[in-house]
């Protein structure tokens, strides 16, 4: 077991908290002194089916090799994984590009946009999420470029809210016809759910046809079923030219990216771009995520069903608690941000719930709730309960 001080020297973490996991089962995590935690964290919309899926467990299980395909060499589950992907994603994505992670996806995507439109400037939303490489800092929140001196230039930001009025800034940074892409995540999670007006989609969407800047929808923490549906951008009146997958894709038993694209999109980077990946999609995590992809297809109108359900059930008891310090609870499936308007009281609340017995995540002054897609209401229940005694 590792102790404390070992790991300060050999090991850096970027947030650290201090908790030992020792295992894990469908919505609960256990620490190495087996203190029980009811988890609404799911390792950040990674365990969307729950962890130990019976399902993801037997493909880990039954794969026999190869232990590795050169990215040069052809493997059929990559073409059987990238055609059930495009068989399920939104608009008419129709090509997929192996990637090892979420950055990896948003970096491809980024470049993606550059050659196919020949242009260098992205727009994105101010305060987001896009990864930990340069090109995914560079489309980041502001506050990195304090730290990290040599980000992309000429990256612009939109400042939430995201309504039909933001549209005029919007225009303003996409009318001089330099912008290779716009990209946001539909709802974003790592903004504590911001979920953006549909005039404003509508009319992103429009603008971006209008000045020939590509949409690129990072759906790497909204995918596969989070936010009520498959993906979020199915929310709204858009075609996104990329989308950007990653975390439940393999829930979990797996380090895996992808980002999808149109046909033309995809030729310009298929003809110019660069997307060798040693470890992208490796053939363990592969199989495992066919076995997601399976049990979706197989569970898909139950799976959304439990999510609206639960979803209801969260919001109900939400609306019922007694906040002492007051909260605005923003909703999408089962994405819920809980926003006290105040980041030292959301990472109070934060810490309480973890000595209850509660695992919440702390974005800013929100407190994110991620519970697995499938967990049953009792569950849900006890981890309601266990917030309502610490807010
Ligand atoms: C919206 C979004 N994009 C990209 C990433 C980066 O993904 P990864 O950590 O798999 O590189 C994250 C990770 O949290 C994310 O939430």
């Amino acid at each position: 077991m590792a102790n404390q001080s070992e790991e300060h020297q050999f090991l850096a973490r970027e947030s650290p908290e201090d908790l030992q996991v020792a295992r894990t089962e469908g919505s609960f995590l256990f620490d190495d002194k087996g203190k029980q935690y009811v988890d609404f964290m799911m390792g950040w919309c990674v365990g969307n089916f729950g962890w130990g899926n019976a399902v993801l467990l037997e493909a880990a299980a039954q794969f026999e090799g190869p232990d590795y395909v050169y990215p040069g060499y052809s493997y059929a589950p990559w073409v059987e994984l990238a055609s059930l992907l495009v068989s399920i994603s939104p608009g008419s994505l129709k090509k997929c590009f192996r990637a090892t992670g979420g950055s990896e996806a948003v970096d491809l995507a980024l470049q993606a946009a550059m050659l196919h439109t020949g242009r260098s400037k992205f727009v994105s939303v101010e305060g987001s999420y896009h990864g930990n490489t340069i090109g995914g800092l560079s489309v980041g929140s502001s506050e990195s470029r304090e730290d990290c001196k040599n980000l992309l230039s000429r990256c612009y930001k939109v400042k939430p809210p995201l309504n039909a009025k933001s549209l005029a800034r919007v225009e303003a940074l996409l009318k001089g016809r330099d912008v290779a892409a716009f990209i946001m995540e539909p709802i974003s999670i790592n903004l504590g759910v911001l979920i953006p007006e549909p005039e404003f989609m509508t009319g992103l969407a429009a603008l971006c046809r209008q000045y020939g800047t590509l949409l690129i929808m990072d759906e790497v923490a909204t995918g596969f079923g989070r936010t009520g549906t498959l993906f979020a951008s199915e929310q709204f009146a858009i075609e996104p030219d990329i989308i950007c997958v990653a975390k439940a894709i393999t829930g979990g038993l797996g380090g895996m990216g992808a980002m999808i694209a149109t046909t033309p999109v995809a030729k310009s980077m298929e003809d110019k771009g660069h997307f060798y990946s040693t470890y992208g999609w490796h053939p363990r995590s592969v199989a495992v995520a066919i076995a997601a992809l399976g049990y979706i297809a197989r569970n898909n109108q139950r799976l959304l069903k439990d999510v609206a359900a639960t979803s209801d059930y969260c919001r109900q008891r939400l609306m019922e608690m007694r906040f002492k310090k007051p909260a605005s609870c923003r909703i999408a499936g089962l994405a819920i941000g809980v926003d006290f308007g105040d980041e030292s009281h959301a990472a109070k609340v934060q810490a309480k719930c973890r000595r209850e017995g509660l695992l919440v995540a702390n974005e800013g002054e929100s407190l994110l709730l991620l519970p697995a897609l499938n967990i049953d209401q009792a569950t849900a229940a006890q981890g309601l309960d266990i917030l309502e005694r610490c807010v």
